[in-house]
């Protein structure tokens, strides 16, 4: 016998030599949920582990992150009120903007990012104002972008470090390029939700952020999850448009379209590990079925594997932990 592939899997440290995958804490993005109100932080029953935080309320949440050598967040909102045009979506003390600019101020070691999405915002839960075509309504594309603009910059102004638009809607990217632009904030990274699946593993995010439509459903909006070339067509048109970065979501179901997204453009590729993912894992941990820290480790390396330079994941720092022990990186 020639090939002996065994040979190089014979002990630990030469495994550990030939891995073709190498991880580090810094590629590692944690979402967490920040609300109006005071002195609170309410447990999300979909998501064992994952709470919603008052503005008040966040610190010791930011410092465990640190601490974990997690240093990038992704800030979702909930406001207190929501109306028609998801106005607390771009207001100047609105939710996210109170809880970057304190943030920011505090821990300015912490990278910021910001998602740029209506549906939180809005009393009918779509990711856009709503317009009638006939019997029903559809949202509106370009009327969107014009919310997108502001909410991207008003993020900017209150420090947000990068701006993640996650609505899908048509030209968005260069929209809020512009908009950035126009207001001086020329290096403030876009971080595109260029392939975003319609998808239903989003189900306990839309609890946690209490955003699912009130009728209808993101069909008109987000991908059809039968698509793959309609995925490169998505993250093309948004480098051209000037996103830095290019996110695929979600991530373990769809490490296909990971790679052909990686080879397809020439940005760095994030995969976002959405809260399905993760309820599915803590849900048949909790039954003794799974080994949590094992299976949680394997969904991250493949996603990297696939070609994810960056991984956002409620795991964050547990994942943080893992490659500070070696056990995967
Ligand atoms: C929209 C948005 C969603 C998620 C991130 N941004 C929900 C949706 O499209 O309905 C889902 C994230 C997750 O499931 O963890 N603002």
């Amino acid at each position: 016998m020639i090939y002996r592939p065994r040979r190089l899997r014979s002990t630990p440290e030469l495994r550990k030599m030939v891995r073709e995958t190498r991880i580090d804490e810094s590629s590692l993005i944690y979402p967490m949920f920040v609300m109006d109100g005071e002195n609170r932080i309410d447990e999300i029953k979909a998501l064992p582990g994952q709470y919603r935080y008052t503005v008040d309320r966040v610190d010791a949440k930011v410092e465990e992150m640190l601490e974990a050598g997690v240093s990038s967040i992704m800030l979702f909102g909930i406001p207190e009120v929501k109306d028609e045009m998801g106005s607390q979506a771009y207001a100047e003390d609105g939710i996210i903007q109170r809880a970057v600019s304190h943030i920011k101020c505090k821990y300015p070691e912490m990278f910021v990012i910001t998602d740029v999405c209506m549906c939180e915002y809005t009393s009918h839960g779509h990711c856009g104002a709503l317009c009638r075509c006939g019997e029903r309504y559809d949202v509106d594309n370009d009327r969107t972008l014009e919310l997108l603009q502001k909410t991207a910059v008003s993020h900017a102004l209150a420090g947000s470090d990068m701006v993640a638009p996650s609505d899908m809607m048509d030209g968005r990217v260069r929209a809020i390029r512009e908009a950035l632009d126009e207001n001086g904030f020329v290096n403030t990274p876009i971080m595109s939700y260029a392939v975003k699946y319609s998808s239903s593993f989003y189900g306990p995010f839309r609890e946690a952020a209490g955003s699912a439509p009130a009728f209808g459903d993101r069909k008109s909006y987000q991908m059809d999850y039968h698509n793959r070339r309609e995925a490169i067509k998505e993250a093309i048109l948004d480098v051209e448009e000037g996103a830095d970065i290019i996110m695929v979501k979600p991530s373990t179901a769809y490490l296909d379209i990971i790679r052909e997204v990686y080879e397809a453009t020439d940005v760095p590729v994030a995969a976002y590990s959405v809260s399905g993912e993760y309820a599915m894992v803590k849900a048949a941990a909790a039954n003794g079925w799974i080994d949590e820290k094992a299976v949680m480790c394997e969904m991250a390396v493949a996603a990297y594997r696939a070609g994810a330079t960056i991984y956002e994941t409620y795991y964050a720092k547990e994942l943080a932990e893992c490659i500070k022990q070696g056990i995967i990186g």
